[in-house]
């Protein structure tokens, strides 16, 4: 295949990043269509991006038999009717954003249509694991570096939101529990090879009052059991005053492994009179920005070689299968067993 083309839907926040991978940085990757409900965002694709074509109506994606895959980008509570649709006009190869779905009926019938309509490969948007940090860290677990795992350590923290944006930004997210964490469930199954037998987790209301009346929380921790034994823990929080900060610590009978443990923005260490200090990353695309460029060029190479991505439908079922158990340990305060 000589170039693979691509259409998006969705050019918001990190669509429109998306999209400018696909067209500038991504080798043998053709963006050949963009899409939004809003017609400026679409304008600005076109001037810009110079794609064959934009439209407000991602059916008109579904219809075009030159395009090679598509890129959903949308609303989380959109993914599920973009995806099935994508697979019942016979769309051969899907890659959607996070999360899967938003609850278990959407992740039951994405999985049931996509195994129906027979699409060749389907990709889920868990970028971190394509970061290099976490794939060595993956590695050297795997390979025996600190023995036996015991204990996975997760820190998730967004730098402090503007209160008007985060109340506009929960009811459609899906909740701190649900949705902040998506990726923590996924690196956990990852790095462990195991799913959670079990979690419990408490949560609450520190920092933004308003989050109470749209029953969301901005801060919580989570507790669990794997099935091979090993034990887990998540914190998460969306008041960070320092900036942004993902750590990860995997501790085993014969050492550690840590990543993210300074969350310095470059490389640059100052010595003044004041003491030592690091500029802090602030927001979560300039962190994991290489990560969005290496899982569409995944994509692109998964579309030219025929084959399935590494990152797909199990994945982000199972992230959301342990979104809703941890959800329902937060709120009713008991220990939840998944998989019952
Ligand atoms: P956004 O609100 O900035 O953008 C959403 C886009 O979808 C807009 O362009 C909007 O016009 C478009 N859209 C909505 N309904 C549509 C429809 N029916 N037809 C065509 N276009 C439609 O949202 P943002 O922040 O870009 O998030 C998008 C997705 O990416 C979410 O599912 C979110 O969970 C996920 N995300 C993933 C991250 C990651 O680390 N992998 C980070 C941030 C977001």
């Amino acid at each position: 295949m000589e170039r693979v083309r691509l259409g998006i839907v969705g050019l918001g926040r990190l669509g429109r990043h998306h999209a400018e991978n696909i067209r500038f940085r991504i080798p043998r990757a053709e963006l050949r269509a963009v899409c939004s409900v809003v017609k400026e965002e679409v304008d600005a694709a076109i001037r810009d991006l110079q794609p064959t074509y934009g439209t407000t109506d991602y059916h008109t994606l579904l219809q075009d038999k030159e395009l090679d895959g598509i890129v959903i980008a949308t609303n989380s509570m959109y993914h599920c009717e973009m995806i099935c649709a994508a697979a019942e006009a016979g769309v051969n190869y899907i890659y959607s954003e996070k999360p899967l779905g938003m609850n278990r009926e959407e992740i039951d019938r994405i999985q049931n249509t996509i195994s129906r309509t027979g699409v060749k490969g389907f990709q889920i948007g868990f970028n971190r694991r394509f970061d290099r940090s976490l794939r060595a860290m993956k590695e050297q677990i795997d390979g025996g570096k600190i023995g036996k795992p015991i204990i996975i350590k997760f820190t998730n923290r967004d730098p402090r939101w503007k209160e008007e944006d985060l109340l506009r930004f929960s009811p459609t997210s899906g909740g701190l529990v649900f949705d902040m964490l998506t990726h923590d469930y996924d690196l956990a199954r990852w790095f462990t090879g195991s799913d959670a037998e079990q979690i419990q987790g408490y949560g609450g209301v520190y920092a933004y009052e308003g989050l109470r009346e749209k029953g969301d929380l901005d801060n919580c921790a989570l507790l669990m059991r794997f099935r091979n034994g090993m034990m887990g823990f998540m914190e998460t929080s969306r008041n960070s005053a320092y900036g942004y900060h993902v750590e990860i610590e995997v501790f085993g009978t014969e050492g550690a492994l840590r990543m993210g443990v300074v969350p310095n923005r470059d490389r640059v260490i100052s010595y003044t009179p004041g003491g030592i200090g690091q500029a802090s990353v602030q927001w979560f695309f300039e962190y994991w920005e290489p990560t969005f460029q290496a899982e569409l060029q995944h994509f692109v190479t998964c579309i030219q070689e025929g084959r399935q991505p590494e990152v797909g439908l199990l994945d982000g079922y199972k992230a959301v299968e342990w979104a809703i158990a941890a959800k329902e340990a937060v709120e009713s305060g008991t220990i939840v067993p998944l998989n019952r």
